[in-house]
């Protein structure tokens, strides 16, 4: 019996990694900024003033880099930010606001902030700070970055921040669009951007780019995204959605997607966002203290059911 018993366990063992299989790590979701070329000089302080449409106010690009204050292009568009969301704290805590947006709007690379419950956002912060909640994809600088801010970041500043990003309203700032063919792009920081020139078929991937590179790189905080999802995958996404295998992601995010209490809203979210959680929740890198709901949910879900279903989230009005 014992012998037997030990035969299985090996067994098991040898077939683990089969049967569960690696996780997916898809270039197009964990978008890897390339590393400087320690040859390229930096950039040259530069003091010309960069304007936007539609304000007065301006920012150079030394300003811009600056991650303990946020190039708030609209300071009319949104309430008064708290502190730790508009200058960060020193040494350790970035300012919120820089990567997230005054708005809460956010970027492909980090999240959506606008909307989300208050004790959502604080338990988040918690799971970063306890190191359960990490990227497949370790080297992903924002990342990184975020999860040393958790870790970081006084209580305080995390209830002011979470009370100052749930009051915020998401807007529409994704436009999904089904297609065979996408634009080429480059890496562009921490996202995709497209080239000029030249397209590709889409295959099994979400290809969400500026809707326009150049205010996108001053950190617009008016000018959204487009997000290039396969044709057909918007109505898949609809019945995975809905299906009760085992319980409908619907029971708990609500019919519209639009979140239930404490459990965080999908509608109008970024794609490349929620793909990477699926992907991490499912490979148990993001394993924080309200985890264990999603197992169930993500445990039979193929990389393409994770396509379908952020494509149809995203394409749900927030
Ligand atoms: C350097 C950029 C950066 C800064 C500054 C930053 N974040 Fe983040 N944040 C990220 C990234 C990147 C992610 C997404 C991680 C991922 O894809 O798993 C994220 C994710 C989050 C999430 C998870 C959202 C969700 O839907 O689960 C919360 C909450 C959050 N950040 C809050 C904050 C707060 C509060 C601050 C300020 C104290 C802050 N962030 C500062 C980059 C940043
Ligand atoms: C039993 C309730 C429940 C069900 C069913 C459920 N979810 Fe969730 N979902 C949650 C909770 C709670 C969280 C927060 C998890 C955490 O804190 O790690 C979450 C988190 C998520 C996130 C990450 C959101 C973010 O802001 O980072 C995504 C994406 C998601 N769920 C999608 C789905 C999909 C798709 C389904 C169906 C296949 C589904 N969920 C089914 C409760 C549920």
């Amino acid at each position: 019996m014992r012998a037997i018993g030990r035969g299985l366990v090996i067994a098991c063992f040898i077939l683990a990694p089969a049967v569960a299989g690696e996780p997916v790590v898809p270039p197009w979701a964990y978008v890897v900024t390339p590393p400087r070329d320690p040859n390229t000089p930096q950039p040259a302080p530069d003091p010309t003033p960069r304007a936007l449409p539609g304000t007065d106010v301006t920012f150079t690009a030394t300003q811009m880099r600056d991650l303990f204050n946020v190039p708030d292009w609209y300071p009319t568009d949104h309430p008064a930010m708290p502190e730790v969301v508009a200058h960060g704290r020193k040494p350790g805590v970035f300012a919120c606001g820089y990567c997230h947006l005054p708005n809460g709007l956010g970027r492909p690379e980090n999240a959506s902030l606008a909307g989300l419950p208050a004790a959502y956002i604080i338990q988040q912060l918690s799971d970063f700070k306890s190191g359960a909640r990490k990227a497949v994809q370790p080297n992903l600088v924002p990342q990184v970055m975020m999860a040393s801010i958790g870790v970081h970041a006084a209580d305080d500043d995390v209830r002011a921040a979470a009370a100052y990003f749930a009051a915020l309203k998401l807007r529409p700032w994704i436009r999904v669009i089904e297609a065979d063919t996408v634009p080429k792009t480059r890496v562009g920081g921490a996202m995709l951007v497209a080239l000029a020139d030249g397209v590709e078929p889409i295959g099994t991937r979400i290809i969400e780019v500026p809707e326009n590179t150049e205010r996108t790189e001053l950190r617009d905080s008016k000018s959204g995204f487009i997000a290039y999802v396969p044709k057909g995958s918007l109505k898949k996404g609809e019945a995975l959605v809905t299906a009760a295998k085992p319980v409908a992601c619907t029971t708990c995010h609500g019919a519209d997607l639009r979140g239930i209490g404490p459990v965080p809203p999908l509608a109008g979210r970024s794609p490349s966002y929620l793909f990477r959680q699926l992907n991490d929740l499912k490979a148990g890198n993001r394993a924080g203290d309200w985890s264990g709901l999603m197992k169930n949910a993500v445990a039979g879900l193929s990389e393409k059911d994770m396509v379908n279903i952020v494509a149809y989230a995203a394409s749900r009005a927030p």
